[in-house]
């Protein structure tokens, strides 16, 4: 077999083989960068049917090992986000489902590009702990029935591979890729169900509803083929979810809300996600009565209690949760003011960008993060702004990047002299 034909197949817009595909894979570490580049963007512009799409997943899973959780009792959920800004989510709903007696197995990535990663967010904790083996994890939630941790190095190491390939080759939003990508790394980790979140909008990598149903069934229908039950949420990023973006004021924004301080878009998406959970572990019956158990967790204080347990678990210090000043803090902060108006919009991609440029997130795989920077925002879209008032706040360590970023954050935000309705968070679920 011979990898130039390959792309040339794919390049002629014909459908790649089993032996094929399965090929390219075991090419990795052989084969040099410049010819996977090239079949990715032949897949990228040409595309992949639903077999080849499994084929490459299953060929991805193949890759490396394949995470045995028996030993925990109960079904196992894991979740997992498309990416997008602000999108706190897990931080919310790993304790709080786990307070309702869902064991929890999340592993979470980094955050690359304009995106936020979870275990960014959890690394902004003081002495927080990402990296476990799978028996340290195994322990953790059979003793406290929650860890949220790295991907082991063997855990679908094509998808490593290929994933920090797209990103530097214009090769991310591909419905085939991304959904391979996705669902190798969730099959590996050996859960019993999976619920995803599938972001859709100016923050997302899939722009229009229709790009992301597609992709949601993309990915609920590879979880048919291997028997798991795959939920996918469609939500919207057309706005940054939570009003903070930037690690520590995510992991701030996630205690305020298990606190039962706030609630909003986050909330919102955060219970939506978490209720699927408890329905696919058979901790509930009905979405409604799932939601009713988390927001008594969050009434009760039990989800919060868990967030300690898993933050001591995990070697962090959890005097965070009462007192924000032992996280790391800016030596800069810049309130930001705009003409008056109603929001109408934002380049939510561009507030990403805007936020990596403060510090918070990388421009370059092995960059260090600056976990205090990042920007509040004061309005959403469909609030009436007062410009007496900042519209934001920006946060950093260097005065040169709050003036860099705010440029770009202040030409990301839309404002209209007309009323403007509020966006609806949840877009649509797929389930088969
Ligand atoms: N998240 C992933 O894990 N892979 C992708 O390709 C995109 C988002």
């Amino acid at each position: 077999m011979n990898f130039i034909d390959i792309i040339l197949k794919k390049k002629n817009k014909e459908e790649l083989t089993e032996s094929e595909i399965f090929y390219v894979i075991d090419q990795i570490g052989k084969a040099p960068d410049y010819q996977f580049a090239s079949l990715l963007m032949a897949i990228c512009l040409n595309g992949m049917n639903k077999t080849e799409t499994a084929l490459l997943t299953e060929a991805m899973l193949m890759s490396g090992d394949i995470i045995d959780l028996s030993e925990i009792e109960g079904i196992k959920v894991d979740k997992h986000s498309t990416g997008g800004v602000a999108d706190t989510t897990t931080l919310v709903l790993a304790p709080l489902t786990a307070s309702c007696g869902l064991p929890v197995v999340k592993m979470s990535g980094r955050g690359l590009g304009h995106t936020g990663g979870t275990l960014d967010k959890l690394e902004s904790i003081p002495g927080f702990n990402v990296s476990l083996t799978q028996a340290q994890a195994v322990k953790q939630v059979k003793d406290i029935g929650v860890v949220v941790m790295g991907q082991t190095g063997k855990l679908c190491p094509a998808d490593g591979y290929l994933y920090k390939l797209r990103d530097v080759t214009g090769t991310v939003q591909s419905i085939p890729l991304i959904a391979s990508s996705i669902m190798s790394k969730k099959i590996a980790v050996g859960t019993d169900a999976i619920v995803l979140d599938v972001k859709c909008g100016s923050g997302a990598f899939m722009k229009n509803v229709d790009d992301a149903l597609e992709l949601a069934e993309e990915m609920v229908d590879i979880g048919g083929l291997i028997n798991k039950k795959v939920t996918a949420f469609i939500t919207n990023m057309d706005q940054p979810l939570g009003n903070n973006v930037g690690n520590t004021l995510e992991v701030i924004e996630a205690i305020e809300i298990l606190k039962g301080n706030e609630k909003g878009d986050l909330y919102e998406v955060s219970l939506g996600l978490g209720s699927q959970m408890l329905v696919s572990g058979g901790i509930a019956s009905t979405n409604d009565e799932a939601y009713d158990m988390l927001e008594k967790n969050i009434s009760n204080g039990k989800g919060l209690e868990k967030l300690e347990e898993m933050i001591k678990a995990q070697g962090g210090d959890p005097d965070v949760l009462n007192d924000y000043s032992l996280f790391k803090q800016p030596k800069f902060t810049k309130e930001i003011y705009l003409q008056g108006g109603y929001v109408s919009g934002f380049d939510t991609e561009a507030v990403g960008r805007a936020s990596a440029e403060l510090g918070a997130g990388r421009t370059s795989y092995d960059m260090p993060i600056d976990y205090s920077a990042g920007i509040v925002l004061n309005a959403r879209i469909g609030d009436k702004y007062d410009p007496s008032v900042p519209f934001a706040v920006m946060y950093s360590d260097s005065e040169d990047k709050i003036n860099s970023a705010e440029k770009i954050f202040k030409d990301s935000v839309r404002l209209s002299d007309t009323p403007v309705e509020k966006p609806k968070v949840i877009l649509g679920m797929v389930a088969r």
